[in-house]
């Protein structure tokens, strides 16, 4: 199945769903249509669907996953435009965050500003050895605005999330790994064989329990220590209402592999 947008490419094999940034001249910059585009294919073929399980997004081309929100776009824009601009990536990267499927972002080139703040709203980052991130903004008169100021700091500390804004400079894969960014490295070559590897064992495990996984781990890093771990208790304890949960425990006890319904 694939589907056809201006400035994306989407397609899915055996329930794998394959988003690409389709603007490889622009180096996949985010401009308000390609935000427009992933909102519409989350929302209408993605939230929801049981026919897909995982989603990796990944850039058109071998240079750049996303260089950034579309300077050239945001060149004239008001204050009021600037603010409508943000909300759009606010409620794109929200929709990442939160739909069932695991989201993978599968690094291949620059992911600036916009880009790497797309990446840190899915589960799990992995990156060619050629990759580049960074949050340039300041250096462009503004600061992150589709959730980079936040999620950075929630990801690394707010530390290194200060210094990598402060200074708009630009890491190594290898830098983005050590700093807790990135999952693992791959060389370019084998990025995406790599990552739908990762993204085939996800989705040999249970749907609804990894689903369920996301859920409390988004959820609960923002509570206290308390309520969130109320809420893992919460989330533990309907699992056990579920035919997966009795199937992935029989399989273990009969010494079999867990055959999943995802029910
Ligand atoms: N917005 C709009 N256009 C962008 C862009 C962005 N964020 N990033 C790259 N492009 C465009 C360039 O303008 C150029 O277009 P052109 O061929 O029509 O002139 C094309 O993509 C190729 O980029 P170029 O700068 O020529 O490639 P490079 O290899 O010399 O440099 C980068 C690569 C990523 C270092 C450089 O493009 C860059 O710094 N981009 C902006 C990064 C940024 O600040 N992002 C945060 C935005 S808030």
């Amino acid at each position: 199945m694939s589907s056809n947008y201006e400035t994306i490419k989407w397609e899915v094999k055996d329930e794998l769903g394959y988003l690409t940034i389709n603007r490889p001249d622009k180096l996949n910059a985010l401009n308000p249509q390609v935000l427009m585009d992933i909102k519409d294919l989350v929302l209408h073929q993605v939230k929801g669907s049981d026919e897909v399980k995982v989603i990796i997004i990944t850039g058109e081309g071998n240079k750049a996953f996303i260089a950034g929100a579309d300077i050239e776009v945001m060149l004239n824009m008001s204050s009021k435009e600037g603010l409508a601009f943000s909300d759009l990536g606010h409620q794109v990267m929200s929709l990442l965050e939160t739909i069932g499927q695991t989201v993978i972002a599968a690094i291949n080139g620059f992911a600036l500003g916009g880009g790497c703040e797309l990446a840190m709203s899915c589960d799990l980052i992995y990156a060619s050895d050629k990759s580049k991130f960074g949050q340039p903004e300041v250096g462009l008169g503004v600061i992150p605005g589709f959730g980079g100021t936040q999620r950075l700091a929630r990801l690394v500390g707010p530390a290194k999330a200060k210094e990598l804004i402060y200074t708009g400079k630009m890491i190594s894969a290898q830098e983005a790994k050590d700093i807790g960014l990135v999952c693992e490295i791959f060389p370019a070559d084998q990025l995406m064989t790599n990552v739908e590897k990762i993204a085939r064992e996800i989705m040999s495990k249970g749907y609804i329990s990894v689903t369920q996984a996301k859920r409390v781990i988004n959820k609960g890093i923002d509570l206290s220590l308390d309520a969130a771990l109320e809420l893992e208790k919460q989330g533990f304890a309907v699992l056990f209402d579920t035919d997966d949960q009795k199937e992935g425990m029989k399989a273990f006890v009969e010494k079999r592999k867990a055959d999943f319904k995802n029910r």
